[in-house]
Parts: C-alpha cells; sequence; structure tokens
C-alpha cells in the first residue's frame, strides 16, 4: 500500500554484546547436557551474559550510541525511541526512559513495546509508521533483552537456549520511492500463552516468598508446541508477504529470521524455498537474544561482514511468546 508521506527506512545500525561467554561446555558443567545435543537441537555454540547488576538499559544505551554515531545524527534531533523487550530495568519506568537521558535526546518520546521474540520487528512496524505519517523524522527502535534474569540455570529445558544482547536501528524517510520498509504482516495469538510464558511478578500473581521458591519468575517453555507454531507460522506470513507484492523467495537477496533455533530456520527457509547462503544465521555465537536477534543479524550484514546492497530484497520474520509473530519486507536504499 503507498505511504502517503513516503517510506522509513533502515539508515543506521549499532549493537552492544556483553563481553562475558557461556559455553556449551560450561553449561555442562551445570546441568545435565551435552556441547552436542544442544548444537544438534539448537545449533548453538555459545551466549553471552551481562554482568549481574546491570540492567537491560546498560546495554540498550550502548547499542544505541553507535547506531547514532555512525550515522553522525545528534540525539536531540530524535523524535521518538522505542525499545521492544520484556527484560525492562524496572516493570516502570520504562528503559525507554532511560534510553532517552542518557543520550539526552531532550526532544523525544518513547515507550518499551513487550512482545517477546517478536518484539524487534513489531516495534520497528510502530516506528516504520510514526514516520509513515508524516509526524516523525528519526525513530530509533531498539531490540534488548537481559534473558539470563528470566532464566533458571538448573532447568536444562531453556537455560540452553537464551543469551543476552541489544541492537538498535535509526528509521528515517527514504529518499526514493520504492525502496525502505514495504510491507508487513503481524499476528498475536493468545491461545498460545501456556506454552511459553513467566507465570508471577504480574499483576495476576504478584511476587512473593512462595512464587520466588516455586521458581515461577523463570521463563516456563513446552519447546514441542513452540517449535511446531513456529515453523508454521513464520513460513505462512512470510508467504502471505511476499505474495501481497508479487514476489517468491527467488526474488529474496536475504531472509533474517529471528534465531531461536537453526532447525526452525531451516525448515522456514525451506518452505520459502531460499537455500541457507541466502539466509543471516548467528545463533552459533549469541542464542535466543529474544528480541535483539534480528537487528544483531542485521548488524551482521551491514557493518561486521556487509552483503546488502540498494535494491536488495530483505525479508525479516519472528516468532514468539503471546505467540506473536509476524513478517516485514523491505527494499535496502543507501
Ligand atoms: N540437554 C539434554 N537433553 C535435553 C535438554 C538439554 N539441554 N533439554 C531437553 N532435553 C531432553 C528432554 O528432556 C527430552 O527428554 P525425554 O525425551 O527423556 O523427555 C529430550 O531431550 C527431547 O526433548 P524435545 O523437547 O523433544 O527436544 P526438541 O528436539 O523439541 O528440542 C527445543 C527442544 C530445542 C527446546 C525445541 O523444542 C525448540 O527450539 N523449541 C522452540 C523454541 C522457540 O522457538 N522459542 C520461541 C522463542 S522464545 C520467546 O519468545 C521468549
Amino acid at each position: 500500500m503507498p505511504t502517503p508521506y513516503g517510506n522509513a527506512y533502515i539508515r543506521s545500525v549499532g549493537r552492544f554484546v556483553p563481553a562475558g561467554r557461556l559455553t556449551n561446555q560450561d553449561l555442562e558443567k551445570m546441568v545435565d547436557t551435552s556441547d552436542e545435543w544442544i548444537r544438534a537441537r539448537t545449533g548453538i555454540r555459545e551466549r553471552r551474559i551481562l554482568e549481574p547488576g546491570l540492567g537491560n538499559s546498560y546495554m540498550a544505551i550502548r547499542a544505541a550510541r553507535e547506531c547514532l554515531e555512525r550515522a553522525d545524527v545528534n540525539p536531540i534531533d530524535l523524535d521518538a525511541i522505542i525499545v521492544g523487550t520484556v527484560t525492562p530495568d524496572t516493570p516502570f519506568a520504562s528503559t525507554a526512559g532511560l534510553v532517552q537521558q542518557a543520550l539526552g535526546a531532550r526532544r523525544a518520546w518513547g515507550f518499551d513495546l513487550s512482545s517477546a521474540c517478536s518484539g524487534f520487528i513489531f516495534s520497528l512496524t510502530v516506528g516504520a509508521q510514526m514516520i509513515e505519517s508524516g509526524r516523525s523524522q528519526k525513530v530509533l527502535v531498539i531490540g534488548s533483552d537481559v534473558m539470563s534474569s528470566v532464566v533458571d540455570y538448573a532447568d536444562r529445558n531453556t537455560c540452553v537456549l537464551f543469551g543476552d544482547g541489544a541492537g538498535a536501528v535509526l528509521l528515517e524517510r527514504v529518499p526514493e520511492a520504492g525502496y525502505g520498509i514495504l510491507d508487513f504482516v503481524h499476528r498475536v495469538d493468545g491461545s498460545g500463552a501456556e506454552f511459553l510464558n513467566i507465570k508471577a511478578g504480574g499483576s495476576r500473581m504478584p511476587a512473593s516468598i512462595e512464587t520466588v521458591k516455586n521458581k515461577l519468575h523463570f521463563v516456563f517453555q513446552d519447546g514441542r508446541q513452540v517449535y511446531k507454531r513456529a515453523v508454521t507460522e513464520m513460513a505462512n506470513v512470510s508467504l502471505q508477504v511476499l505474495a501481497n507484492n508479487h514476489l517468491n523467495g527467488k526474488d529474496l537477496a536475504l531472509f533474517v529470521p529471528h534465531q531461536a533455533n537453526l532447525r526452525i530456520i531451516e525448515a522456514c527457509a525451506a518452505r520459502l524455498a531460499i537455500g541457507m547462503d541466502r539466509v543471516v544465521v548467528n545463533i552459533d555465537r549469541y542464542a535466543n537474544t529474544n528480541g535483539a536477534t534480528i537487528p544483531l543479524c542485521l548488524y551482521d550484514i551491514c557493518v561486521e561482514q556487509p552483503r546488502v546492497n540498494k535494491g536488495d530484497y530483505l525479508l525479516m520474520s519472528a516468532f514468539g511468546a503471546g505467540f506473536s509473530w509476524g513478517s516485514i519486507l523491505l527494499r535496502w536504499w543507501q
């Protein structure tokens, strides 16, 4: 659908990953698991873990600074800051506010957006629509999560899967028609809430001695249920957004999927008929960083090993708790 004031595009990226590494070999000493199991089932070799005592904003601020420095943009020019996260520093005030203050982005408003692994793509869509509306010129979108703060390192079912990290992108209006963020298909289905959640710490079951004793503040996941839905739904919305734009897998230069499990990524790529050489994968290095996986992938293809060119079609896709999922189609400009 044509946008009255033009599309948004990703002008710059930044990231922060903590220095601390937790390898599969380290986990072998903590729970009944093996490097072989973890690599075969998930593709993960190691994950980064934030130093205890530091919150989400520590990473988000650093990713944001790098992003703005790369574009040589003064924080005072930011209109809005959106942080996709489920592990904010505190339930409120928002992490976005802490980022605003640290950057000195005095004109900006902002908020946190909670949608687990879909948090970044949902935030990106909201930010893009702020630009498309003509109301905003510069929107900073961050995906940042400290999953180590909500993972039980005695539970082998979940502790091997997650890591910490942050990625940021700067959105501006694209100077040329036909480029930038073109389209999206997003969904949420609350019937999936029972399969992937944190049971306590919200208004229904506030924190108590009992909830702590019963480990109800940690991630609970029925891995098989999540796996099945993730493969089906990520592929369905990806095919839908491509079809809506008269494209197919062959037209894509790169597929940028949420990094939850290498097997999920491979299954989606197969349904889209995209060879793995056109799929961005870094789950081996960072594991599932929840809201940060897609911006960390963008950093890899824009900065670490640049392999994206003007005119390339890219498709991002994510699936997470909610259930929530979606895909975004963009055509690279610059
Ligand atoms: N090491 C060794 N064995 C393990 C481990 C481990 N770390 N974890 C589980 N096992 C065991 C299980 O106990 C089970 O044993 P059993 O058969 O004796 O009961 C066996 O391995 C097989 O378990 P499965 O659940 O069948 O393993 P599966 O192949 O499904 O892989 C996994 C599990 C990796 C969790 C997978 O289901 C998965 O990736 N699910 C989706 C994750 C995801 O996409 N999450 C979404 C985003 S998260 C978010 O939004 C917060």
